[in-house]
Parts: C-alpha cells; sequence; structure tokens
C-alpha cells in the first residue's frame, strides 16, 4: 500500500502551514548560489501544492517571506522578488487547471509594484476556483499581523463600532489577516530548524508541529503524506483527557 492510499480522508487536516526552510543550505550543499536552492524550491512549491490538492486539503500556507527576510541582502530580496513574480505569471494557467484559487497574508504596501501588480492579478484570475485555497504568506509575521488587528480593534473601539466587552477571541480572530480561513491543524517545517520564525502564532496555538530534516528542495510528495499520516496518529485532545476523548464526553 503507497502512503497515500494509507491516508485516512475522514481525518485529513483540512488546513496545513508549511514553513519552507533550506534552500541556502541545499544550494551551498551543492556549491552554488543561496538563489539556485529558491528556484529548486519553486519545483517543490508546484510538486506539493499538487499533492495537497489531490488529497483533499482545503487550505495550504506557505511561509514564502518573512517580515525580517527584509533584512537579507538586497541581490537576494531583488531575485526573490523577481522568482515570485516570475512564477506566479508562469504558473497562473496550473492554477486554473487545477481550480485553485491564490490568496495571500502579509504587508502588501511593502512589496515591490511589479509584486503587488502580478499577486493582485493572479489573485484576481483564479478568484472562482473552489478545489483548495494557496495561501502565500509574503512579507508576513504574525507580529505584524497581531499588532495591525490590534491598532483596527482600538481604532473601532475608539469609533464605537466595538465595545471593550466585545472583545474576545472571536473577535481578534475577525481582525486578522487569516480571518477567512480555518487555523491550521498540521504545521511543517523543513531543514532541521525547529522553531516558529514568527509564523501564524495565533493561530497555531493547538496545532499539530511537525520537523523534519530535509531540505525544502529535497522534501517530496511522499514526504508530505508521511507528515499526514504522522498527524493522523496524533491523539488532539484541546485539554480534555483521553478518557473524555474516547468516551465523547
Ligand atoms: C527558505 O530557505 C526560503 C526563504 C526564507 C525565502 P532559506 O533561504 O532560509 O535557506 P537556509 O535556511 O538559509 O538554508
Ligand atoms: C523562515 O525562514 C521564513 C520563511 C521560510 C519564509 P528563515 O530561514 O528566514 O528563518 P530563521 O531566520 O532561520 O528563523
Ligand atoms: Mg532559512
Amino acid at each position: 500500500m503507497s502512503l497515500k492510499e494509507k491516508i485516512d480522508e475522514k481525518k485529513l487536516p483540512e488546513h496545513i502551514a508549511i514553513i519552507m526552510d533550506g534552500n541556502g543550505r541545499w544550494a551551498k550543499g551543492k556549491g552554488k548560489l543561496r538563489i539556485f536552492g529558491h528556484h529548486n524550491g519553486v519545483t517543490t512549491v508546484k510538486t506539493i501544492t499538487e499533492a495537497c490538492a489531490k488529497v483533499g486539503v482545503k487550505y495550504l500556507t506557505l511561509y514564502a517571506f518573512s517580515t525580517e527576510n527584509w533584512n537579507r541582502p538586497a541581490f537576494e530580496v531583488k531575485a526573490l522578488m523577481e522568482l515570485l513574480v516570475d512564477t506566479m505569471k508562469k504558473e497562473l494557467p496550473t492554477l486554473q487547471k487545477n481550480n485553485i484559487r491564490l490568496s495571500f497574508i502579509g504587508n502588501f504596501n511593502d512589496l515591490p509594484e511589479k509584486c503587488q501588480k502580478q499577486l493582485a492579478s493572479t489573485m484576481e484570475a483564479t478568484s472562482q476556483n473552489t478545489r483548495m485555497n494557496l495561501v502565500l504568506a509574503l512579507s508576513y509575521s504574525a507580529k505584524w499581523d497581531l499588532v495591525q488587528a490590534i491598532k483596527n480593534i482600538a481604532v473601532d473601539v475608539k469609533n464605537g463600532k466595538v465595545k471593550e466587552e466585545e472583545i474576545n477571541d472571536k473577535l481578534v480572530n475577525s481582525y486578522l489577516s487569516t480571518h477567512k480561513m480555518p487555523h491550521p491543524e498540521l504545521l511543517i517545517r523543513t531543514s532541521g530548524e525547529k522553531r516558529i520564525s514568527n509564523f501564524l502564532l495565533w493561530e497555531i496555538a493547538y496545532s499539530e508541529l511537525y520537523f523534519t530534516e530535509k531540505l525544502w528542495p529535497d522534501f517530496t510528495e511522499e514526504d508530505l503524506y508521511q507528515a499526514i499520516l504522522d498527524y493522523q496518529q496524533r491523539e488532539r485532545r484541546f485539554g480534555k483527557t483521553s478518557e473524555q476523548l474516547s468516551s465523547k464526553a
């Protein structure tokens, strides 16, 4: 039985989030420039996106560029932005064919104009697609998102739209850029690093975390299925006891 066949469709994560890490080390290991790793990382993005759609995942969020990544050398930032624009342009027919909708979380205004335009047009072109949502986290950080949410809540308290006593978990959630999606049940990070690097802090409060040594360009469809199978073997208790879960109390 293949790994894919072992996946229990009834226990599939609706939302998988991935910290795609290790492109630079992958390239260095081959004696190449970091950007060579980013180029090869795009191939993995395609493979994993299609695999997620195939198994029936509804949301796939990919951490592609963090707020902190702006601090990388200017030529790497430029090359990454160009790669993003080119990939969105080139992959539009595949997104359409696979019925995948592209969306975005992050600080749109900080992106170069070309990137903003390409992103806006790809999102518009795919807006009616229904099979899966591919969410790009670009110029994104969880703290950035929380700060913009808190500011907007403060504005709405001040103008009377929101009362202080109405501020609760649900309301805070509704001000985050992720408000339209379910929280990820599974978060994967490649490259052996075991940290979150400012990704989805609020949304992963109860996510299952999966770390793999594989560098992102080496991460395969089978590795994804392995991560899903690992997730399916876990007991998600949400603060309850195991006994409560088995008696459905
Ligand atoms: C992840 O790979 C991609 C981005 C952050 C854009 P890295 O570029 O972080 O690769 P390593 O971690 O240096 O190997
Ligand atoms: C996290 O990777 C950001 C993305 C994958 C886009 P980094 O490589 O930037 O993370 P740190 O700095 O090593 O934690
Ligand atoms: Mg890295």
